[in-house]
């Protein structure tokens, strides 16, 4: 008998809400124009992305010119940074960010630095946080941006843009924010920076669309050359199943009351957890902390193992962010946060989502207290250790 999955990654990904499938299927069969012709069927498509268009400007209270649609989180967080550099370099040619971004940021930057640019790279401290003093330290007459991460994919950290955007504001830096793990889990205010990155598919919306907030009067260059849409700033036919999946998304999650029930089950899951000997608990302890993330760390084992124990049983995992899971590096945020590289590696990320149950949490707390149990039973690492 196949075991019922248990899925516990939303933070690669999440369950496509079945209303948001309903909501987009008309865009895949009859509704099928393109937003760029005159003639009725494509004036349909171009009515449907701008009401997609106002739901996700108001839900971030932003202006609706203010959104451009992309193709995910990789493509806005590259939109920021290059086409902020590229439009300001004659200002400067300084970037800072921190060493706890998403690969997307941080391979930008790094490319960016190939082109002559500087990158800084901020310390986070033991949970993850910037210190604001770091920030303001670090900017320099020739700083033009400054990008930094608002919910971290791995250990949940959530930053305060409200003290960081003012840092930017006042030092007249372009500050941007990654916010593709927070948004709607907590407050996201468009007043706290110059461009917000968000997507659809960490929200049981569709994988392959995003948007970029680019506040009004930010010079930036477009990456996509081409017919001109989005206001220029984005060229290529739109995807309009996928912003109009994108925006039906944010409605039910603005909509709904998942905060208190994902962060009551995830309470559960670490207070449980952390009953097993030689555990730690990854990123903050207090409420700055996305309502759907644990990541713990066991000592004596590997994550990848933990992983592959749990998988055979059902339960879905990750021992980093799903882009960096493939390779046996450890964890760069992890790093990050000061964990031994054996720290890092003995991690694993569980991120709930709205659709998580109870039952699911009561198993997953069985299964993976038996698995840590069973594996450090056959670790030769457990034996040494212990010894020293
Ligand atoms: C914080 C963060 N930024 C960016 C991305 C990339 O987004 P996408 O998969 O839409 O390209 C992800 C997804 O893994 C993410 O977690």
């Amino acid at each position: 008998m196949t075991k019922k999955t248990i899925y516990l990654d939303n933070g690669a990904t999440t369950m496509l809400d079945p209303v948001v499938v309903k909501a987009m299927s008309p865009y895949f069969s009859n509704k099928y124009g393109n937003a760029s012709s005159t003639h009725h069927l494509g004036q349909q498509a171009r009515m449907a992305i701008d009401n997609a268009r106002h739901i996700i400007a108001k839900s971030i209270k932003a202006k609706d010119q203010e959104i451009t649609f992309t193709s995910g989180g990789t493509e806005s967080n590259n939109f920021a940074i290059k086409g902020i550099a590229f439009a300001n370099k004659n200002k400067g040619n300084h970037i800072i960010t921190t060493k706890i971004e998403h690969d997307c940021v941080l391979n930008s930057c790094k490319w960016l630095e190939k082109q002559g640019f500087k990158v800084t790279y901020l310390d986070v401290d033991k949970e993850g946080f910037v210190n604001p003093k770091d920030l303001k330290k670090a900017i320099t007459k020739n700083t033009i941006l400054v990008s930094i991460i608002h919910g971290n994919n791995e250990i949940g950290t959530i930053q305060d843009l409200a003290t960081l955007g003012k840092i930017c504001k006042k030092h007249n830096v372009y500050f941007h924010t990654d916010a593709c793990q927070s948004y709607t889990k907590t407050e996201l205010n468009a007043k706290h920076a110059d461009l917000i990155t968000l997507n659809a598919h960490k929200i049981h919306g569709p994988k392959g669309v995003g948007a970029l907030y680019i506040k009004k009067g930010t010079k930036i260059t477009p990456l996509a050359h081409g017919g001109g849409h989005e206001f220029k700033q984005r060229s290529g036919t739109e995807n309009v199943p996928g912003i109009v999946g994108f925006a039906k998304a944010v409605q039910l999650a603005m909509n709904s009351k998942h905060i208190n029930h994902v962060k009551k089950l995830r309470d559960k899951l670490i207070k449980e957890i952390l009953k097993i000997p030689d555990v730690k608990l990854n990123g903050p302890t207090n409420n700055k902390r996305l309502c759907n993330n644990a990541n713990f760390s066991f000592k004596y084992i590997e994550g990848e193992s933990i992983g592959a124990y749990l998988d055979a049983q059902g339960i879905c995992s990750s021992t980093g962010s799903a882009c960096s899971s493939h390779t046996l590096e450890p964890s760069h945020v992890l790093l990050a946060i000061g964990l031994k590289p054996e720290e890092a590696h003995g991690s694993l990320r569980l991120t709930l989502s709205r659709f998580t149950t109870q039952q699911e949490i009561d198993k997953t707390i069985e299964e993976l207290s038996k698995t840590i149990k069973k594996l450090r039973k056959i670790s030769p690492f457990t034996k040494i250790l212990k010894r020293l």
